[in-house]
């Protein structure tokens, strides 16, 4: 005999314990299931923090979700009892035709949203941290913000339970079939059945469904100690991404405690992911290194600590949200393409309406299978 439920989550990282949540919100029979115990260090959902931004670079259509992100993570917020989201804001650097500047401005002005334009100079008498050069300028997004990764998917997965949600963790899918009008899910421990599936598994996506395009990425991220402590304070120093000419866009958050910390976002090694080491390996730091040393030169020096992370990669670095190209019952959700955890909450909630039969309240066609 199988356990059933309205919907099965499995992987229960930033999208999925989402998923769970609002499953849990609507009254529905949730089971999730991880393969360990979020929120944990071994997918994408980890690392401290998280930058939240409105002026979407990426694509402007990105701006009515993240809105809706912001709302759903302010509700988590009030649920759990506790501060999830810092508002630190965000400086964007580049020069004016750099996809990053160029993008932030043009999301801002298409939705109306708040930002000030900064010449180099007045960046660095503004944020001495940052030493742009004098052909780039600055984007000031006053509402953005950093999310602390590990608290909002522990706080889904408490309310998620405390709604009536069964969490398994430490317990991996291992097979799974659609039987009729059900899903069925196999685990070392029992069998379970539900009308829908919901595969939320982050980097273990690629090898649960071969057939999709998606390559997983080894990225690493560092934590520095700032020479001038001040300087990295987050009332002086917002989250920053930078966007070197004919170099690839870094990123970084102040120092809340623990370090300030930098990335650089894709060139990562890529493979299936067995093969990409969990380890912080010596050389990868370098290439951190030579960029702080141009632009945040206070940060120079060997890294008090790094961790690794698993982008899952489209081809076109659009998320995927879609329904399974063979299982009707089973749903896609989270190839995010390392710039999705801000919008998990978001990104909970259309899963949840789509694994219990609800028309999506967006227009997600940019985000199918066909598209990315
Ligand atoms: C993000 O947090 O979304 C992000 C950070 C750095 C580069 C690109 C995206």
């Amino acid at each position: 005999m199988s356990r059933s439920y309205d919907v099965i989550v499995a992987g229960l990282g930033a999208m999925g314990s989402a998923t769970a949540y609002q499953l849990a919100r609507r009254g529905a029979r949730v089971l999730g299931l991880d393969r360990f115990r979020p929120p944990h260090a071994h997918g994408s959902s980890h690392g401290e923090s998280r930058i939240i931004r409105e002026a979407y670079f990426e694509d402007p259509a990105y701006v009515p979700l993240v809105q809706r992100a912001y709302e759903l993570w302010h509700a988590l917020e009030d649920e759990a009892g506790e501060t999830l989201l810092r508002t630190s804001g965000v400086l964007t650097v580049g020069t004016l035709e750099s996809e990053a500047v160029e993008g932030a401005i043009r999301s801002a002005e298409l939705h109306g949203l708040a930002y000030h334009r900064l010449n180099a100079q007045a960046v660095r008498q503004r944020y001495p941290a940052f030493r742009p050069d004098d052909a780039m300028v600055g984007v000031f997004e006053p509402r953005a913000g950093v999310l602390d990764p590990e608290r909002c998917v522990g706080a889904q997965l408490r309310l998620a339970a405390a709604r009536g949600a069964e969490l398994r963790t430490g317990e991996p899918m291992l097979r799974w079939r659609q039987s009729g009008d059900a899903v069925v899910v196999e685990t070392r421990d029992a069998r379970y059945s539900a009308g829908a599936l919901v595969l939320a598994l982050g980097p273990w996506l690629p090898e649960t469904v071969p057939a999709l395009p998606l390559r997983v990425e080894r990225q690493v991220v560092f934590w520095f100690r700032p020479r001038t402590p001040a300087e990295f304070a987050p009332e002086r120093c917002p989250a920053f991404l930078f966007s070197p000419p004919g170099g690839r866009l870094f990123y970084g958050v102040p120092d809340l405690g623990t370090g300030v910390k930098a990335a650089i976002h894709h060139g990562g090694e890529t493979g299936p992911l067995h093969q990409l080491s969990p380890e912080v390996r010596p050389d990868d730091v370098r290439p951190v290194r030579e960029l702080l040393a141009r632009y945040l030169p206070d940060l120079e020096g060997e890294p008090l600590r790094g961790v690794v992370c698993r982008y899952t990669n489209t081809p076109s670095h659009r998320f995927l949200l879609d329904r399974h190209p063979e299982q009707q019952r089973v749903w896609l959700v989270s190839p995010c393409s390392g710039h999705g955890f801000k919008f998990a909450s978001v990104v909970g909630e259309i899963a949840a309406d789509l694994a219990t039969g609800q028309p999506p309240r967006f227009d997600l066609s940019a985000f199918c299978l066909a598209a990315v």
